[in-house]
């Protein structure tokens, strides 16, 4: 069984002290929720005082970004050691905002994913095709690919938290399938939809490791989500979760769509 997971991105938003503010009162409302996992990725410059707000607490902390070096003249750049500091968990790789604005590749996103697991941090991976390549039916092909070019050179051994044998090991891989066209637009795949790509990632991600691994890495859905749509997203069968980026900057919203994954 995949525990659902809910993943607030919180993008370029927010000052050190609303992020805190949020994170308070997320604590204080999710402290009861059982069944779910909750994550939360402010700016780098939050994480800070975000991971003091959050102690004692289930939620957990992830990075937006990380650079793949682990130290040196990278100038603005943040390490995975030093993410690792900050007791992140997870960390968010390959979002199409940096493919798009920042021109990372699948080459860099394969290195970053690489660094991630070699620092045990669990990479959130993102896919997603643009609304053209969804017009020219292309969208299974380019998940393929980014998929594919992103995990190239991984190995099973490199996704295992502990004993490989062992049933609590953790797996350090997550897939976020955002279909670029709904990020942000308020327009979200259908639940059929994204139940679809998510079924064949799945297919893809047995291909690549193998079916155990691939039963037991969770696929998050994101663009759009809010409280309308979240509960009959989730409920889709291979649909293990979210990855939500406006409605996670308040803490009602967000609230409600954790609320949403644990009725699952
Ligand atoms: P929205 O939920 O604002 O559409 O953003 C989705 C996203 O990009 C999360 O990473």
């Amino acid at each position: 069984m995949r525990k659902p997971l809910i993943v607030g991105n919180w993008k370029m938003n927010n000052s050190t002290a609303e992020s805190v503010d949020l994170a308070e009162k997320l604590k204080k409302v999710i402290k009861d929720m059982a069944g779910v996992e909750v994550v939360v990725a402010p700016p780098f410059t939050a994480l800070g005082s975000v991971r003091k707000a959050i102690k004692g607490s289930n939620i957990k902390l992830g990075a937006q970004n990380l650079f793949w070096e682990d130290k040196g003249a990278y100038t603005g750049e943040v390490s995975p050691l030093m993410i690792r500091d900050l007791d992140c968990e997870y960390v968010i790789i390959g979002h199409s905002e940096r493919r798009e604005y920042f021109k990372e590749s699948d080459e860099i996103v394969n290195k970053k994913i690489k660094a991630a697991l070699r620092n045990k941090l669990k990479a959130i991976v993102c896919v997603g095709e643009s609304l053209k390549e969804r017009e020219e039916d292309k969208t299974m092909q380019v998940i393929e690919s980014q998929l594919k070019k992103g995990l190239e050179g991984i190995s099973t051994l490199n996704l295992i938290q502990g004993e490989i044998r062992n049933p609590k090991s953790e797996i350090l891989l997550t897939i976020a399938y955002e279909p670029v066209w709904a990020i942000g637009t308020g327009r979200n795949a259908t639940p059929a939809q994204a139940n679809e790509v998510h079924t064949y990632i799945r297919k893809l991600l047995s291909q690549i490791f193998n079916e155990d691994i691939a039963s037991n890495i969770k696929i998050l859905y994101g663009g759009s989500v809010k409280l309308s749509n979240s509960a009959e997203l989730m409920s889709e069968k291979e649909i293990d979760g979210a990855l939500v980026g406006g409605a996670s900057l308040e803490a009602e919203s967000f609230t409600e769509i954790i609320r949403s994954a644990c009725m699952v």
